[in-house]
């Protein structure tokens, strides 16, 4: 599989761009937003032959690509549905009802957390706070934040994914 792994032409031009932000020789600041892109372009989630691609393209050791996707948990070391829907759990949240937010989710969808839907279409992540807590309770669905959550909110959400009619970056 590796051999075959490579970024798309205009991808890996938006990828060099990146690399040339940072002097020479420290080509390893640009892991976190590569590791961005490569999560986009291969499928949602970052299996080990695109993490090797990504330190053969930084010239550096594939250990330190694992390091890194492996603590942040905005990158994904599973396959995962089209739409991941990251709930928090933190105290504000929490206090706020993210606990009925998720178990609403995870009926509604049966699944459990980090869990897929047999359709490829939702993933259920449970997050630590994403720094919106004045709008507890909250979910983040791709580039955008969801806020003030209630069930019926929820439902709105889930129906504009399955219409497809939901922006996500
Ligand atoms: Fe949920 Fe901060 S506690 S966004």
């Amino acid at each position: 599989m590796s051999e075959t792994i490579a970024f798309k032409p205009e991808t890996l031009e938006q990828v060099n761009k990146i690399i040339a932000r940072y002097p020479e020789g420290k080509q390893k600041s640009a892991l976190i937003p590569i590791l961005h892109v490569a999560q986009k372009e291969f499928g949602g989630w970052l299996d080990v032959p695109v993490m090797d691609y990504v330190a053969s393209l930084l010239s550096i050791k594939p250990i330190e690509v694992y390091e890194v996707a492996t603590f942040y948990t905005m990158f994904n070391m599973k396959p995962v549905g089209k739409y991941v829907l990251e709930i928090c759990q933190t105290g504000p949240c929490m206090l706020k009802g993210s606990d009925d937010i998720l178990n609403h989710i995870r009926q509604t969808l049966n699944i459990k957390n980090g869990e897929t839907t047999a359709d490829g279409l939702f993933t259920l992540k449970p997050a630590e706070c994403l720094g919106a807590c004045g709008y507890a309770p909250m979910m983040q669905l791709g580039k955008f934040y969801h806020e003030n959550l209630t069930k019926e909110k929820v439902d709105e959400i889930l129906e504009l994914c399955r219409q497809g009619a939901i922006a996500l970056d």
